[in-house]
């Protein structure tokens, strides 16, 4: 994997993307597979692994030091849904309009996803005929896309399955993936597939976390073991490069705490847009790249661990009723790094059929249906679920028109 043994004690990782040494800044500890929720018959050992960040020193590529086997984490049974938020449906149902306006616009045109889940995206592009492909390993909601008439590969995108599906349908106008391609450490893989599935004009659209909003926003729950890299205009630029691509437009989006969409184009075939110097340089000033400006996120981090467990400790001191909301895999983190179990928390909430009635990883807390969340309610709900706060918070209304109190712990910990 990335982490190997040198002569001194330390052990050194290299980059995934150029081979450059990795600083770390951040170690997160044990952790579980973030979406693997338990049975509460299963006794089985959980899959632990160790959550560290690091930067690399070369192309300033931020990285977990460990990769998970990825067959353990995106199975038959993977449990996450894109469409179980209404902002999501309807931003990726936007996306795909854009992509209709702006890329799609021959006259036999093809797009491909990598990672597309559900269908949440293709299923637009399924209902106006356009010709498309979905790659989606994970076999239930693999199928729950294809129940949505959109074609479906059970397959991991790489290189291998990049060239048979060229083959099979000839180029691709737009590759696109959402929050997929920081989940891929092999992603020189599947940038040599973009290479030769992509028509000579055609983009590669990706959009994912970004990490200025990571560490603006102390959002170190966007660290997991699906989230293998974090992204920025620097270090995407690099990567593009280094396979005859080149970035040729960013932009930011609101969804998931804060992301940035980037477009990469064959090197030469398109003018990039202003708004990728403006960015690089703003990275540039802010010193995302920089060990010391991470470190002192790091500091930040364990200053977000020390007031949250703070609280928690004094509302169950108090006599407080405290649960959760939003069963995320962004959860993991916080539970298992801040060390919060059954004691401090005594539920969580969530609208995924497929995690409730099962124990969180790790932390082992119990799913509960989030139509039980209700009259009687607790006296606080620990919004693990922050990046869908507007949603759930206008569903969730009577909650605190009860008197309830939401905490929040990003980008501190707050009581509102
Ligand atoms: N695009 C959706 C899903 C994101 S979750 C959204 O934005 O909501 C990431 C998805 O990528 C999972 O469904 C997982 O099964 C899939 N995935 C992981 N590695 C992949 C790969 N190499 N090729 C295609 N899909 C992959
Ligand atoms: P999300 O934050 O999208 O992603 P991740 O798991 O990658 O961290 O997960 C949102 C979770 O919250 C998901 O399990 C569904 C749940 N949820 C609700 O229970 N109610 C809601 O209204 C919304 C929007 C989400
Ligand atoms: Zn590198």
């Amino acid at each position: 994997m990335g982490r190997q043994s040198m002569s001194t004690d330390l052990p050194e990782a290299f980059c995934q993307v150029c081979g450059g040494s990795v600083k770390e800044f951040l170690d997160l500890g044990r952790q579980p597979l973030s979406d693997h929720f338990l049975s509460p018959e299963q006794h089985e050992d959980e899959y632990f692994y160790q959550l560290a960040v690091g930067v690399c020193q070369s192309c300033g590529m931020v990285q977990a030091v460990e990769q998970v086997p990825r067959e353990l984490m995106f199975r038959e049974d993977y449990p996450y849904y894109s469409s179980g938020s209404q902002v999501m449906r309807e931003h990726f149902t936007r996306t795909a309009e854009d992509l209709l306006e702006q890329e799609l616009t021959g006259p036999s045109p093809f797009v491909v996803e990598v990672g597309c889940n559900d269908g949440v995206m293709l299923r637009r592009m399924a209902r106006d005929g356009v010709h498309h492909l979905g790659f989606e390993p994970s076999g239930r909601v693999a199928t729950t896309a294809a129940s949505h008439g959109v074609q479906v590969r059970t397959e991991f995108f790489d290189e291998d399955s990049a060239s048979r599906v060229r083959t099979e349908h000839g180029p691709a106008n737009v590759i696109y993936a959402a929050n997929t391609l920081c989940h891929i450490p092999y992603v020189g893989s599947v940038l040599r597939g973009a290479e030769t599935l992509l028509a000579e004009n055609g983009v590669f659209v990706f959009e994912d976390p970004y990490v200025g909003d990571i560490v603006a926003k102390n959002s170190f729950d966007q660290i997991y073991d699906e989230h293998f890299y974090f992204f920025g205009a620097t270090s995407v630029r690099a990567m593009a490069r280094s396979h005859h691509m080149e970035l040729v437009d960013v932009k930011r989006l609101p969804v998931h705490g804060g992301e940035i969409r980037y477009t990469l184009a064959r090197q030469g075939e398109r003018e990039p847009s202003p708004a990728v110097d403006e960015l690089i340089g703003r990275e540039q000033r802010e010193g995302l790249t920089d060990h010391s400006v991470l470190r002192d996120f790091a500091d930040r981090v364990h200053g977000v661990r020390r007031d949250l467990t703070t609280l928690l400790r004094d509302l169950r001191d108090q006599g407080s009723t405290v649960a959760a909301y939003g069963a995320t895999a962004k959860s993991a983190t916080v539970t298992n790094y801040c060390g919060i179990g059954p004691d401090l928390v005594s539920s969580v909430y969530d609208s995924t059929p497929a995690k409730q009635g099962r124990l969180t990883p790790g932390a082992r807390l119990p799913v509960l249906p989030s139509e039980n969340f209700g009259p009687p309610y607790p006296d606080y709900a620990l919004l693990f679920a922050w990046n869908h706060a507007e949603e759930i918070m206008a569903r969730e209304k009577e909650f605190r028109a009860r008197g309830g109190r939401w905490i929040l712990y990003v980008p501190k910990v707050q009581v509102i």
